[in-house]
């Protein structure tokens, strides 16, 4: 990752800027309102023009504008906000994400955003004013990253031929500081609130965003292990590792069988996060699917687009994001967090279509497709999770190719056995322009995984519903009384480049401010 931008709120308008950012809403007709201010003329002149009209994500680069006497900077940059009574949250967001984009196309360094071209249009109520310009920020911090680790001649390290304060050397894409400036005390108290929270984001989903992006070559399960362990001396957090000695000793016969066939040795990550001065907190375990590379082992996939699968360790980086996020946030309520990491090879040694294991719960599996090793992996872990008593369990895995047919890359899904906290996970989603669906868990669905050989097997003989097979064969593995659900984010965990604030290609990071906020509110 690399580094992110300083955020800072500020009352009046900063020295050193190049580029300042004015919104621009539209009015009913969908025309550009002129701002109150040096821009107005420039606006006015635009729209007449008809170069300008301000409709959402819009934008206008004006560079080495002269705006007289009340001179901010060299540069404006003019984004279009749509209709103010339509403007949400998401919208903010995105807006964040193309004004970024336009920036560092642009080589501009220091920016100040004029927050009250934002929230001063009629039609935005004041209570929702530092919600949406957290919103705008949260746009710019998760556009910032970019994942040039083995890249020995990045953009990044050359020198930027446009650039205004152009050095030669390690230079950040991007803007290196954003001052975010308002008239207003109330607000500006309110956003130097939300900017840390912002910052906070940034770095745990850019941990999130690395983990799933590194090579497999590098990234093994020792090194999340290890890494893991960095970041919990980093964040304070308690910090567990299971060898597969330990993983034998606690009879994880099935997550042992899916790194069977590997060199490369399997890890289990045990963290907690207890908050300070709150007595008796509840307890969410999260729980992650951490393979680092998912080959299809015997049952091995096609090797088109086979590179993608060194993401399927994306679960595992999703809990690690959430849970560090939530401890930036000091959040009211303990987590564990429980990931599950080891590598699906073919192999002398790899297990065999055929072959039955013994899970954890003692219940046995014939394995009918190597390839649905993830609810292998996790079976074992769910178990071990119930063991340390949490209030609520929620796992999160890339576990089938099946949710992209279900529901495509606009949501990912959720399945469980308890509506309250499928709705809790679902409106956390909400709140964060991250959509999640829920499909039926309806018990007649295991009977397509029943075995004539062992308690049950983990795939059936056709394809039919099969993020709904997955949860289900979990579902075999929740104790009475545990309140569990199940994210399916194989769709959504890389290529949401349809979203101006996730990087094109690569991991996005979705469903970590979400399951961070869930566990705030849990
Ligand atoms: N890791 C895959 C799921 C996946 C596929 C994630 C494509 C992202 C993109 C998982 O382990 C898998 O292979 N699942 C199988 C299950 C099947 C064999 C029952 C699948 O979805 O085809
Ligand atoms: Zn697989
Ligand atoms: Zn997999």
């Amino acid at each position: 990752m690399n580094k992110l931008p300083l955020l800072e709120a500020r009352l009046s308008s900063a020295t050193g800027i190049d580029t300042n950012i004015c919104a621009v809403f539209q009015d009913s007709a969908k025309k550009a309102i002129s701002p109150k201010g040096a821009y107005s003329p420039a606006v006015e002149k635009l729209r007449k023009a008809g170069a300008f009209d301000a409709k959402h994500g819009a934008i206008q680069f004006l560079r080495f504008f002269d705006s007289g006497s009340s001179k901010v900077a060299d540069n404006a940059l003019l984004i279009g906000m749509g209709p103010s009574a339509e403007l949400t949250e998401e919208k903010s967001r995105l807006a964040g994400g193309t004004v970024w984009a336009k920036l560092n196309a642009e080589k501009c360094k220091e920016v100040s955003v004029e927050v009250d071209s934002f929230v001063a249009a009629s039609g935005i109520k004041e209570a929702d004013r530092a919600r949406l310009m957290r919103a705008f920020a949260e746009g710019l911090v998760l556009s910032a990253y970019q994942f040039n680790k083995y890249k020995t001649k990045s953009e990044a390290k050359s020198e930027g031929k446009l650039g205004l304060k152009s050095e030669k050397g390690n230079n950040p894409p991007g803007p290196s500081q954003i001052v975010f400036v308002t008239q207003d005390k109330n607000l500006k108290s309110q956003l130097e609130l939300e900017l840390i929270q912002v910052t906070a984001i940034g770095e745990a989903v850019g941990v999130t965003r690395d983990w799933s992006n590194e090579p497999s070559n590098y990234g093994t399960p020792v090194y999340y292990a290890n890494e893991a362990k960095r970041l919990a001396k980093q964040y304070g957090l308690k910090c567990k590792i299971l060898t597969e000695q330990d993983a034998e000793r606690e009879k994880m016969g099935l997550f042992l069988g899916v790194g069977q066939g590997a060199e490369r040795e399997s890890r289990i990550v045990v963290l907690e996060y207890s908050p300070k001065g709150v007595k008796n907190p509840k307890t969410v375990a999260l729980v992650g699917k951490g393979v680092t590379f998912d080959s299809g082992g015997i049952s091995i996939k096609p090797s088109m687009k086979m590179e993608d699968m060194k993401h399927d360790m994306t679960g595992a980086a999703t809990v690690m994001g959430a849970m560090l996020l939530a401890s930036s946030w000091e959040v009211p309520n303990r987590v564990v967090a429980v990931m599950a990491f080891c590598e699906n090879m073919p192999d002398g040694n790899a297990i065999q279509p055929g072959n039955v294991l013994t899970s954890r719960s003692g219940k046995t599996v014939e394995i009918i497709n190597t390839d649905a090793e993830g609810r292998l992996v996790l079976a074992d872990v769910l178990d071990y999770a119930q063991d340390l008593k949490p209030d609520a369990i929620v796992d999160v895995a890339t576990l089938t190719g099946a949710v992209s047919i279900a529901l495509g890359k606009h949501c990912c899904g959720i399945l469980g056995n308890d509506e309250a906290l499928i709705s809790a996970v679902r409106r956390a989603g909400e709140a964060n322009g991250e959509r999640i669906w829920e499909l039926p868990l309806y018990d007649e669905y295991f009977d397509d995984l029943k075995s004539d050989y062992a308690d049950m097997k983990n795939s059936a003989n056709d394809s039919l519903g099969g993020t709904i097979r997955g949860a289900v064969f979990l579902k075999q593995f929740i104790r009475k009384g545990s309140m569990w659900a199940h994210l399916d984010i194989a769709a959504t965990a890389w290529n949401l480049g349809h979203l101006s604030y996730y990087p094109k290609r690569g991991a996005s990071g979705a469903y970590v401010r979400t399951l961070a906020q869930f566990i705030a509110n849990f």
